[in-house]
């Protein structure tokens, strides 16, 4: 981060780009993944949606990694990712109430941001080990639990995460959350990125909403898309579940015992 985008001063008024295309796609898929992951996770019926919404957040995740190395000047972990002393230093400008600005994204949102795609990506793995029963070396059942405990942590976060988008917003008199629509806030002309990145948001929906189709085509009662078995999918998916099912029952069953 630059001396210029972390001061004390305001930032001089007029609009800038800081958020390419890409990150607000990745942004708002996450949000809708999460929220739809979560919404039909106890759901045999949704079962489907719910794993093609968690490989979506996978894909992501990877995504945002990469973006991460080679994206936008904001966008970059290394234009965000700060020490300790540098969270410590924010924190306390926040205690003082001369809260440092950040054009990107402060040192403590950062943490945030980090420990949401480190969930992400241990919800995601432990939610495919578990849907395509991988053998493991351990019990089946601590797999799950994981996997239902890191969602839980990460919807607590995500409460924090909004209310600190809240809070932030109302501190630095920005509204932040309109930022990460429109992509733009108020600074100096030197700050703002050049280019929005728009082709590659475009591809990453059209990536993103060709997978949901072909994962529609391919669901027990979706569209009879031309290489589609539905009857053949209807058989995996509930005959692996309706097994599942039974032996987390069974398990029950023992735990009550
Ligand atoms: C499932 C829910 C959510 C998840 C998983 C999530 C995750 C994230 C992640 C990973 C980032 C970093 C973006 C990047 O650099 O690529 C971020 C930033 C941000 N999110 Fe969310 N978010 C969620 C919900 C929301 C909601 C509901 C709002 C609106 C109030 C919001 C507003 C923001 C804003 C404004 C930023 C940028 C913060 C800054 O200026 O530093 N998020 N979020």
């Amino acid at each position: 981060m630059s001396v210029q985008s972390a001061s004390r001063s305001e930032p001089t008024p007029g609009s800038i780009l800081v958020w390419d295309v890409p990150v607000r796609v990745f942004h708002w898929l996450m949000v809708l993944c999460f929220a739809g992951a979560w919404l039909t996770a106890e759901s045999e019926r949704w079962r489907l949606l719910h794993v093609t919404l968690g490989y979506t957040m996978a894909a992501l995740v990877v995504f945002r990694l990469v973006w991460g190395l080679v994206g936008t000047r904001y966008a970059r972990f290394s234009a965000f990712v700060r020490g300790p002393a540098a969270v410590a230093r924010y924190v306390r400008s926040i205690v003082q109430q001369q809260p440092e600005h950040h054009t990107g994204h402060n040192p403590a949102g950062a943490l945030a941001i980090l420990a949401l795609l480190a969930l992400a990506a241990l919800i995601t793995v432990t939610g495919w080990a578990n849907y395509n029963e991988i053998a493991l070396p351990w019990p089946e059942k601590w797999m799950e639990e994981l996997h239902e405990g890191a969602a839980s942590v990460m919807l607590a976060l995500v409460g924090v995460h909004v209310l600190a988008v809240v809070l932030s917003s109302r501190l630095h008199h920005e509204n932040l959350a309109r930022a990460m629509v429109t992509g733009r806030k108020a600074g100096p002309a030197s700050e703002g990125i050049r280019s929005a990145w728009r082709s590659l948001g475009a591809l990453m929906l059209v990536a993103v909403l060709g997978f949901w189709w072909l994962q529609w085509q391919s669901a027990p009662s979706g569209g009879a898309g031309d290489g589609a078995n539905p009857d053949a999918a209807a058989v995996q998916t509930e005959g692996k579940h309706a097994a599942k099912q039974s032996r987390r029952a069974g398990r029950k069953h023992d735990d009550d015992d």
